[in-house]
């Protein structure tokens, strides 16, 4: 039973990818678990037909292996950056029953239920078990490349813990 981290942010200067690595590191602590930066793996834009790229398949084999995911994401739009829903797209079937939790960065503190959508789509479509326990951080919560918000902190810790206790739980299909 693995942990996977995604941060689907593209930005070179992304902040949700802070919050990524930091979960990363807290998770480090519980067991094995891996970092995946959609910056390095370029993923194609989905075309509606199955991918031969070697990325989308070396990404859906990381998903397929991993029991818990938390995806780390930057709210445009009063939703989710589109490069999450582009690995979803591509990587459907391989999320089937894992446990999934959402980090999201946005610049305030408007769409904090941003990731709500994507989530529902989670739950109805592969059945994930969603971790009650989110992160939405604001640029107040980071300094440079440090989060130095406590409330952050303390939120990605709780993520962590639920991603720990609900590792592996959510029931497959009868
Ligand atoms: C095209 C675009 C749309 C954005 N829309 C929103 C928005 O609707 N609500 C919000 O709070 N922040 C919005 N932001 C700010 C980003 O959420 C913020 O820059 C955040 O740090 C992005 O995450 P990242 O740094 O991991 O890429 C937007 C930024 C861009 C570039």
């Amino acid at each position: 039973m693995s942990y996977l981290v995604i941060s689907t942010s593209l930005d070179p200067e992304s902040r949700s990818f802070l919050l990524a690595k930091e979960a990363h590191r807290l998770l480090c602590l519980k067991g094995k678990a891996e970092l995946l930066d959609l910056r390095k793996t370029r993923l194609p834009l989905f075309t509606g037909v199955k991918s031969t790229s070697r990325s989308v398949k070396r990404v859906k084999e990381k998903i397929r292996k991993a029991t818990t995911i938390l995806i780390a994401a930057p709210v445009y739009n009063y939703d989710l950056g589109a490069s999450v829903k582009n690995l979803i797209e591509h990587t459907g079937d391989a999320w089937a029953d894992k446990t999934v939790g959402f980090m999201v960065a946005a610049g305030g503190k408007g769409a904090r239920m941003a990731f709500l959508g994507l989530a529902n789509s989670m739950m109805m479509d592969f059945r994930c078990l969603i971790i009650p326990n989110f992160v939405v951080a604001d640029k107040s919560a980071f300094e440079g490349e440090l989060i130095v918000e406590a409330f952050t902190n303390e939120r990605l810790q709780l993520l962590v813990d639920g991603a720990v206790r609900l590792n592996g739980v959510s029931l497959p299909q009868q």
